[in-house]
């Protein structure tokens, strides 16, 4: 080793070639290389053996934190070894090109450019690029809704929240399912309409340059109505129109923001360059497989203008005062780039998880097999449970369905439910699901009345449903007695911890 490196340092041997990453390689375990050439299993359980999910968890819940399939996993270790075989190397000459093959295979799954496309963290990391950067003013409407992501809606809340001005006031829509699409459309719609009447002496001349009435000129610009609509809700797991809200938005001049966090991987036709939303953002550690923290980030050419800076600026801020703006503009990918050192290892397995995903059978095939379970399996789940789905015409499922829990609906809010009663019972859903009955799927309180939300995913199949069915009514039955009979409204003890070192848990509800 020593040889080697006086070697490489002084220059004095001719042979003064760096070691190299494969001498670190590890061999593939089971289920984490695959042979293209072969035939997948097929979809269900057999292809749990590609991820790395405990044998025995049931796992309803692929929307929250995605489960990336071993594959992945390898791929990620192996970058891990050859960025630290030579950190170098890696960031200064090997990181860039990677990262623009990332990009660029995004790009095709979205019908993009890859100039406008970017990668970053996560979908809350994209939707603060976006809301932040907007040069605010005084008088300017955010529109949001109820079922907005929280981390969201507090992003537009904090905007409106700033003790500085100009500081944008915020609307909300509100959405309580069940609903048709065209009834989602109407809401919105109305909602546009009414902000222009409540705020009848505002000028809302700052529109997106496709609509009627966009002028370059920023002298001509006073305030603006910008939207923030999701592809697909989280709680309950909702499919919205959002494709005619972008066309809506468009005719009455309001910016438009997609929070697609759960939308690459699992909703089809997906094609930014026919939608034309102004920006719009998703995940591509859930649906798509791959590592966590990685999201798209795209902004059609004709807005990269307002994305000055990067979160956190990076080194390849371009100030609009210099000269270099001229030829640059914003500089939108390459500030993208770098924004800081990190591990970017997740960046680089999009295409790792796109080549997976096309040995499964692609996308198409892979949303025709859960989709079709996602509804059969809430089906079922329905019948195991003698309730019904929130969305029997299936309008509103991608891949996540909703089906209602065999507990009491209230008529009028607070009837039953206490805030307190509500924080109870989902944390005990929390703790039986995963630690008694070890699986878990989404559960929550809307419009009235609790139900869950299933994930269906390539390793799923109707046995897990019917396992989550019968959970949730041993769950319900308890809740009833317990919580609902005698306990209103007290605090119920704590989440049990998995190992005796872990005393506190903090309590997370999607
Ligand atoms: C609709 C929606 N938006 C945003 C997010 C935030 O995603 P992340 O935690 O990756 O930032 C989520 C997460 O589940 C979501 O469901």
């Amino acid at each position: 080793m020593l040889g080697w490196f006086t070697r490489y340092f002084t220059g004095t041997d001719s042979i003064a070639v760096p070691p190299t990453p494969s001498r670190k390689r590890i061999a593939p375990g089971p289920g984490e290389s695959y042979d293209v050439s072969r035939r997948p299993p097929p979809f269900g359980h057999p292809l749990k053996h590609y991820f790395a999910l405990d044998d025995k968890y049931v796992n309803l819940n692929h929307g929250s934190y995605g489960s990336i399939p071993l594959p992945v996993i390898y791929a990620a270790n192996q970058l891990a070894y050859e960025i630290d075989a030579n950190p170098d190397v890696f960031n200064r000459v090997a990181y860039k090109p990677r990262l623009a093959k990332s990009r660029e295979a995004v790009a095709k799954l979205i019908g993009a450019d890859t100039g406008e496309v970017v990668l970053v963290p996560n979908a809350t990391h994209a939707l603060n690029t976006i809301l932040r950067n907007f040069e605010w003013r005084e008088g300017d409407l955010i529109i949001g809704a109820t079922t907005t992501y929280g981390a969201v809606s507090n992003t537009i809340r904090y905007l409106t929240d700033r003790s500085e001005q100009p500081r944008p006031k915020m609307l909300t829509i509100v959405y309580n399912f069940p609903l048709t699409h065209a009834e989602v459309l109407e809401l919105f719609r109305a909602k546009i309409r009414e902000a222009k009447q409540q705020y009848a002496d505002t000028q809302f001349t700052d529109v997106p340059p496709l609509s009627e009435g966009y002028d370059r000129d920023p002298a001509e610009k006073k305030n603006k109505i910008v939207a923030v609509i999701d592809s697909i809700t989280s709680n309950p797991g909702v499919l919205l129109p959002w494709k005619d809200m972008c066309s809506i938005a468009r005719e009455e001049g309001v910016w438009t923001v997609i929070d697609a966090a759960h939308s690459i991987g699992q909703e089809q036709h997906i094609n930014l360059s026919d939608t034309k939303p102004d920006f719009w953002l998703s995940n591509c550690h859930k649906w798509l497989f791959a590592k966590r923290g990685c999201a798209v980030l795209y902004v059609p050419k004709r807005n990269q203008y307002i994305i000055k800076s990067s979160l956190p600026t990076s080194h390849q801020y371009v100030s609009p005062n210099s000269p270099k703006y001229k030829e640059l503009g914003t500089n939108f990918v390459m500030q993208h780039e770098w924004t800081g050192t990190t591990d970017e290892t997740p960046y680089i397995t999009v295409p790792t998880a796109i080549a997976f995903r096309e040995w499964l059978g692609g996308e198409q095939a892979i949303y025709d097999y859960c989709h079709k379970l996602a509804m059969d399996g809430a089906r079922r789940l329905a019948e195991i449970m003698g309730t019904k789905l929130l969305d029997e015409s299936g309008v509103l499922v991608a891949t996540m369905s909703n089906v209602y829990l065999p507990l009491p609906v209230e008529k009028a809010p607070g009837e039953i439910y206490s805030p307190e009663v509500l924080a109870n019972i989902s944390m005990f859903m929390m703790n039986k699901l995963l630690f008694e009955y070890n699986t878990y799927a989404g559960h929550f309180f809307h419009n009235g009345a609790w139900m869950c939300r299933c994930s269906a995913q390539v390793f799923n199949d109707m046995s897990d449903f019917e396992y989550v069915g019968k959970v949730f009514n041993t769950i319900c039955e308890e809740v009833k007695d317990t919580i609902l009979s005698n306990m209103h409204g007290k605090q119920l003890g704590h989440l049990r911890p998995s190992s005796p070192d872990e005393e506190d848990w903090v309590i997370v509800t999607y």
